[in-house]
This record gives structure tokens, sequence and C-alpha cells, in this order.
């Protein structure tokens, strides 16, 4: 793809929500097709997210799938939280070249996949996304964003999504 930024020096490891890295053939091996499961995704790090007298909740490197929860890195003042980004199992039993990230463009919420109905259902207000994130109810206003998903070494790679959405031949909107 032209205009692919950077190298894997951008990406982070996707891990599962025990805090381990995601070994893609393992991965496959549990996951079936079609299948949509929160990962740790791209790192964010948020320094005034972490208040003064805060209780952290999780033990440093611990998964950690909402913005509500942090993890310290050992040393500093850093709060590190990954974006919830599903990780996306083909029909073809590989996985998907994109990881769809799990926050709500509405207000935020983590947005579950349900597999009976086909679609990411978001329990705040309601909003559905179809299979690949795109809005089919509102109020969410715009698409789920999207991560590049590679394999690099067996691990399962998120590298920021910088191109064209696929989903709707636009720049995107997150980007
Ligand atoms: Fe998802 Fe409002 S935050 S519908």
């Amino acid at each position: 793809q032209a205009g692919r930024s950077g190298g894997a020096g951008d990406g982070t490891v996707a891990k599962d929500t025990l805090g381990n890295d995601v070994i893609a053939a393992e991965w496959l091996q549990t996951h079936g097709p079609g299948d949509r499961t929160l990962t740790q995704g791209l790192k964010i790090i948020v320094e005034s997210k972490l208040k003064p007298g805060h209780t952290l909740l999780l033990e440093p490197g611990q998964c950690c799938l909402t913005p509500l929860c942090y993890v310290e890195k050992m040393g500093t003042t850093e709060c590190i939280w990954g974006d919830p980004t599903y990780l996306v199992v083909e029909n073809d039993r590989t996985l998907a070249t994109f990881g769809i990230n799990a926050v709500c463009t509405h207000l935020g919420c983590v947005v579950p996949w349900n597999s009976a109905e086909n679609k990411f259902i978001c329990p705040c207000h309601g909003s559905q996304y179809n299979n690949q994130g795109r809005v089919v109810r509102g109020p969410a206003p715009l698409l789920l964003a999207l991560a590049h998903a590679d394999i690099d070494d067996g691990n399962v790679l998120f590298i920021p999504w910088v191109e064209t959405d696929f989903r709707t031949v636009e720049a995107p909107w997150w980007a």
C-alpha cells in the first residue's frame, strides 16, 4: 500500500485479556472463522489520566481493555493503555489484516461483538455496527476505527492505520 507509514517501530504487539502476547498460529487454533475477540491494541500514553490518589486496578504489565483501567509503568508516572481492538478471523481461517477499534464513536463505550446478530452492539445507547465496524444504527456518528494487523515473527502487530479506509474509500476520520 502506498504511503504506509512507519515500520515495526510504530507497532504494538497485540495482547490477550491476560496480558500475554497473541501468537497468531495459536490464536487461530482456538478462534474459528468469523471470530472477533478483544485484544489490547495500540498503546496510548496518557499521563494526565493518572490522578493523584488514583487507585491502580491492575498490576504493571497486565492487560487493560477499557480507558477506565490503568497500568502504571514501573518507576514513572506514565499511564498506559492499549486501545481495545478486535482481532478478526476471516472465513478462510486466516487473520484479517485489519483490527477493529472497539471504542464506540458516540461516547466511547467499549462495544461488544454479538456473533448471533453478526454486529457490534453498543450497550450504552444502542448504536450498532456491522461486522467490519460500519454504522448500521445511530447515534454513533462514525465507523469504528481501524488498525493494521500484521504478523511479525509469529506475533500479531497492530500498526496505526493512516491510509484510505477501505470501507468508505475515504481518508480515515481518526488519523
Ligand atoms: Fe455507544 Fe453511546 S457510547 S451508543
